[in-house]
């Protein structure tokens, strides 16, 4: 973990605040590519992840982040607790969320603080003058956070803004956009699950192949969970089997038994729990692993996945 302080906490739209993070000790910060996120330990039980937004050869970190009004505790940790000169701990930068390196045109679809990652993946491709296009949703204008940055930075052309509000509540005609996107084409989405799955769908309807299609989700998917049913997990270290009920999951049950994973998000969004799932058919619940990943029953998310089969074997 690298020891950082809040250098600057601005409010960049409605419910958005924006922090730069520098080192404690002065040190050099490890370098990131756009797409990339880091983790906050906000408190010893609150760990969350945030994508970097700032220039990327800049000697700080650089995150805004939405108070969220169904906070489990860390948007508002970070609007509430965070004040110029608070220390707190986070992880190195990784990324789940790459810009590919070819020179295709790439198209970026960001509803509301799904903005983030893709500030510094539009700065890549203008430095690097690929074709690139943005469509940005929001609900109003002043909810829309970073859009003067963009409306400077990138040609009138290149910027599609739809605020909801100003369309009597209507969403982007996302059906549309696609008319217009070349098959050579990468597109890159972020924001909420209904908005990555329409985006993602008519990607998929127009014939651009996946790796084409890139995505980073920002909240869980919806489960349902009423025919939930209890199943065992065996570890593969000890032999131990334990019973998940039907309303526990996976990580709960092996913590009441002490037995530790690393976690982040906890809705199966950022990836930090998965283990490898030696037997068993997983019931995949997160927005994290692949669909061929998922498919292969190699590795599972026990913060929300849960059993198909009577038991799963953990490679734990
Ligand atoms: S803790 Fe984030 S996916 Fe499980």
């Amino acid at each position: 973990m690298i020891t950082v302080v809040v250098k600057a906490k601005t409010m960049v739209a409605e419910n958005v605040c924006h922090l730069v993070l520098e080192p404690m000790d002065g040190s050099t910060l490890p370098r990131w590519e756009p797409g990339a996120h880091i983790q906050l330990q906000l408190t010893p039980d609150i760990n969350r992840s945030y994508s970097l937004c700032g220039a990327l050869n800049a000697s700080h970190y650089e995150i805004a982040v939405l108070r969220d009004p169904m906070s489990r505790g860390g948007s508002s940790f970070v609007h509430d607790k965070l004040n110029l000169n608070s220390e707190l701990q986070i992880s190195e930068p990784k990324n789940l969320f790459p810009l590919n390196s070819q020179i295709n045109p790439c198209v970026f679809f960001a509803a509301g603080i799904g903005i983030t990652p893709i500030i510094p993946m539009i700065e890549r491709c203008m430095n690097e003058g690929r074709s690139t296009v943005l469509y940005y949703c929001a609900r109003t204008p002043s909810e829309a956070a970073f859009l003067h940055q963009l409306q400077v930075t990138m040609p009138t052309d290149a910027l599609h803004v739809h605020f909801t509000q100003e369309h009597e509540g209507k969403r982007l005609d996302i059906p549309t956009c696609f008319k217009h996107i070349t098959h050579e084409s990468h597109v890159y989405v972020c924001g909420p699950s209904r908005f990555i799955d329409d985006v993602m769908a008519n990607g998929k309807r127009i014939g651009l192949p996946e790796p084409q299609l890139h995505t980073e989700y920002f909240a869980a998917m919806h489960h349902e969970t009423s025919a939930d049913h209890e199943f065992e997990v065996q570890l593969v270290s000890s032999g131990a089997i334990y019973t998940v009920s039907q309303d526990e999951s996976i990580l709960s049950t092996l913590e009441d038994n002490d037995i530790f994973i690393p976690v982040s998000c906890e809705e199966g969004i950022c990836g930090t729990c998965v283990i490898g799932l030696v037997e068993g058919e997983a019931d995949h619940r997160d927005v994290y692993l692949s669909d061929e990943e998922k498919a292969s029953m190699k590795h599972i998310t026990p913060c929300c996945s849960r059993a198909r089969s009577k038991r799963l074997v953990l490679d734990i």
